[in-house]
């Protein structure tokens, strides 16, 4: 769910260049749960402002860790984590950071348009404008005509739309997205993933999106990140050589198979860590 950090007062509009994302950049960061268990260990990454970056790697590796101590859910216990610029300098104008969990998370007693308005709500956004500006990125994400509809009535997909719309709707400069859209089927996948991509081009924030499948990583992202088994290292950094126009039938390309396979070949060599 997107955390509103920030008032976002406007309707969802491109963004002024350059002004887009925020740079992150992870430092010999550590987190050892109490128990001892060490998740993360050494970790070093950089996230330029405005890319689009997914992580892959086992089951258990530490992605759901990383992605909360991105996002201030959780505390590393040793290195640092930079935002550039400053998270708080980037309070007033747009939410600095949005979340999508593996589930929609709605709220069954709002509709659509209350649910994907909520971020605002919470930040004190008068009534008028903050259904104004969800009715704009609920429209961006295909649910125009679906906005008086409660979460019951949806589809799987169209709730992780709604989902996507309110984390949306706070203008991110980064999003995060962890697992989002697993559980759908693979059609209702690639056209959200198409959906997504869409609206990182337009917005221009940074993306870290997490996910199992090497195919969805490969279509996404510019870079991927493939993490080996716990404590999460880096075992690829790879920046995809794929066209920045990603069309649907990319997916039957050789070049595709070719980045897939290198991906698939480091997840291996992650594991065997
Ligand atoms: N709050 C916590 N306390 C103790 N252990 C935790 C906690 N959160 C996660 N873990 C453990 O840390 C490890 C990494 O968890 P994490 O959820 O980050 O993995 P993941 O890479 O996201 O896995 P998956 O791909 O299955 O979602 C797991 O072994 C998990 O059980
Ligand atoms: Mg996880």
């Amino acid at each position: 769910m997107a955390l509103p950090h920030a008032p976002a007062s406007a309707p969802l509009a491109p963004t002024d260049e350059g002004e887009g994302g925020v740079r992150i950049q992870l430092s010999d960061l550590r987190r050892t749960f109490p128990g001892g268990l060490t998740v993360l260990e050494g970790l070093e990454l950089e996230v330029a402002a405005g890319s689009f970056v997914a992580l892959l790697g086992p089951s258990g590796c530490g992605k759901s860790t990383l992605l909360r101590l991105v996002a201030g859910l959780d505390r590393p216990d040793g290195g640092t984590l930079t935002f550039s610029p400053p998270l708080e300098r980037t309070r007033g104008e747009r939410a600095p950071i949005a979340y999508v969990f593996q589930d929609a998370h709605l709220l069954p007693w709002r509709s659509v348009l209350d649910n994907a308005a909520l971020p605002l709500e919470l930040a004190g956004v008068p009534g008028p404008e903050r259904r104004a500006a969800a009715r704009a990125v609920l429209e961006q994400v295909g649910l125009g005509d679906a906005t008086a509809r409660y979460p019951a009535e949806l589809s799987g997909g169209m709730r992780m739309r709604v989902s996507l719309a309110r984390a949306l709707v706070t203008r991110p400069r980064l999003l995060l997205l962890d697992e989002p859209f697993a559980a759908l089927d693979e059609l209702s996948r690639s056209r959200l993933d198409e959906q997504l991509r869409a609206l990182w081009r337009e917005l221009g924030m940074t993306v870290l999106f997490v996910t199992h499948s090497i195919a969805e990583a490969t279509w996404l992202a510019e870079r991927v990140v493939v993490l080996s088994r716990r404590p999460a290292r880096v075992v690829l950094d790879r920046t995809l050589e794929l066209p920045r126009e990603r069309v649907a039938t990319l997916r039957t390309e050789a070049a595709f198979a070719r980045e897939s396979r290198l991906l698939h070949e480091a997840l291996e060599r992650g594991e065997a860590l």
